[in-house]
């Protein structure tokens, strides 16, 4: 997600400044080449302006066919070029520089000169780029030849070379603070983003206390103070719930206390076996029940947080073992085995000795439950770092991988009919975060399942 925002803004950022440079560039350099060439062009027809109004008499005379050499060399030009006198049929009368051509009359420029406007031509000449500017010289309207003067283009092009560099690099380093800084502007947006979405996976796994920082009275801070005001009524409704489910529970464990006091009662009263068979009938259940209410109970209790827990030392060992020994029992009676296998070395953790038996019977009452006789357990204790693990391995029938997500939440029961309320996992998983600690399940359906407590040490 981050990167997805990210990359977007980043990049139509960078796209519109690049598009834009490019553009200003182009157009830039374009002028500025029009503005070299237009120089060049005006100073060479200024020099021919100046030479046939200092000529004036010798064109009025006719003298250019006899003195084309001496007016030529007499002549200071201002600029660096080569000057040909050009006489009206594209003869060249005379010349700065050794030239091949006798005859100029073919080309575009002189043709243009002779028809009594100024000529240009933009080529190359001996490998070398040239701009030839060719002016009529007139007697009155009738033109009698042209100069034609022929500048290198080289010094120009250098000039607009550096010019075209100086622009580049001036590109460049607009470009990279265009991205310096749209890097910065999506990470003022990304990172409120992922702060929000840490902050909501928090509230999703069920930290209902957690609240988001609101940094900016934005749209970002309006989601922010949205995702805590829900968050706010969840926790006011989960603690309502909780009040509602402690307070039933309690209403009928009443009750419940006297139907199985007088079904007892009754029982070892009577006679009759039919009616001692109904009367157990309606003990066993009273006792299910009241399981079942117990059950409600602690959990409303643990995740109120009303039921605070009493820490003190505790030794692993001997709490494994006097869980197992309870369990043990009902344990032959299916046809399993309760195997052990513990590290004693194991110094005492400071925990609430009942919750964590509580923990424990909880995890081999589902082991029992879930698998069938001739199967066996294995508690397994040992130490990794500084964390006791305990781990309950039982080959049983196992979770599907779809029902393994929702096994810990309370009152799911995935596909399973055993009887139970739902609620054993969700709390053995309150009582390990009250400790500090972390519950995982491990399963593959059909071949068993690992229930593993990580506690820390100190
Ligand atoms: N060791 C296990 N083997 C197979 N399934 C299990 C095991 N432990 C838990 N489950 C599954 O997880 C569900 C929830 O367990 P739990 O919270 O203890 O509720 P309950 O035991 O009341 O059904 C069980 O109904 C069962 O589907
Ligand atoms: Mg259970």
């Amino acid at each position: 997600m981050k990167k997805g925002i990210k990359r977007r803004v980043v990049w139509s950022y960078l796209l519109l400044i690049i598009f834009s440079v490019a553009l200003f560039e182009a157009v830039i350099l374009f002028a500025l080449r029009l503005y070299y060439m237009d120089g060049m062009k005006q100073a060479l027809r200024d020099q021919g302006t100046m030479f046939s109004s200092f000529y004036e008499q010798e064109i009025i005379d006719d003298r250019l066919k006899i003195d084309a050499g001496i007016m030529l060399h007499q002549y200071n030009f201002l600029i660096d070029a080569q000057v040909q006198l050009v006489d009206e049929k594209g003869l060249i009368l005379a010349d700065t520089h050794e030239s091949t051509d006798r005859n100029v009359g073919k080309f575009e420029d002189v043709e243009n000169a002779l028809m009594g406007s100024t000529g240009y031509l933009d080529t190359v000449l001996e490998g070398e780029r040239v701009l030839i500017v060719t002016q009529p010289l007139k007697r009155g309207s009738t033109v009698i030849g042209v100069i034609r003067f022929t500048s290198s283009l080289e010094k120009v092009n250098d000039i607009y070379f550096q010019n075209t560099l100086i622009l580049l690099l001036f590109g460049g380093v607009v470009i990279l603070a265009a991205a310096i800084m749209s890097l910065f502007l999506a990470n003022t947006i990304t990172k409120p983003v992922s702060v929000i979405t840490a902050a909501a996976e928090q509230l999703a796994s069920g930290k209902l206390s957690t609240r988001i920082p609101k940094e900016k009275d934005d749209e970002i801070g309006k989601l922010a103070d949205t995702l805590n005001y829900m968050a706010k009524e969840i926790e006011k409704n989960e603690h309502l719930k909780n009040e509602f489910i402690a307070s039933v529970s309690h209403e009928l464990r009443t009750p419940l206390t006297s139907i199985k006091g007088w079904a007892v009662t009754l029982q070892s009263m009577s006679e009759d076996d039919f009616f001692r068979d109904g009367l157990e009938i309606i003990s066993t259940e009273s006792d299910r029940l009241n399981g079942l209410l117990n059950e409600l109970l602690d959990f409303s209790s643990l995740s109120s947080g009303r039921m605070p827990l009493v820490f003190d030392k505790v030794s692993l060992p001997s709490l494994i073992q006097q869980a197992v020994q309870q369990l043990e029992p009902r344990g032959a009676r299916q046809g399993l085995k309760i195997l052990t296998k513990i590290d004693k070395s194991v110094e005492e953790i400071n925990a609430d000795y009942n919750r964590l038996k509580q923990v424990l019977i909880n995890l081999l009452d589902n082991a029992l439950k879930f698998t069938p006789s001739g199967g066996f357990i294995t508690i397994t204790l040992f130490f990794d770092k500084k964390e006791a693990v305990i781990s309950i391995h039982d080959n049983g029938v196992g979770i599907s991988e779809s029902d393994l997500k929702y096994v810990k939440d309370k009152f799911y029961k995935g596909k399973s009919q055993a009887s139970g309320s739902g609620l054993g996992l969700a709390i053995v998983d309150e009582i390990i975060q009250a400790h500090h600690g972390r519950f995982s399940l491990n399963s593959k359906e059909g071949s068993g399942t690992t229930a593993e407590i990580r506690l820390p040490l100190c």
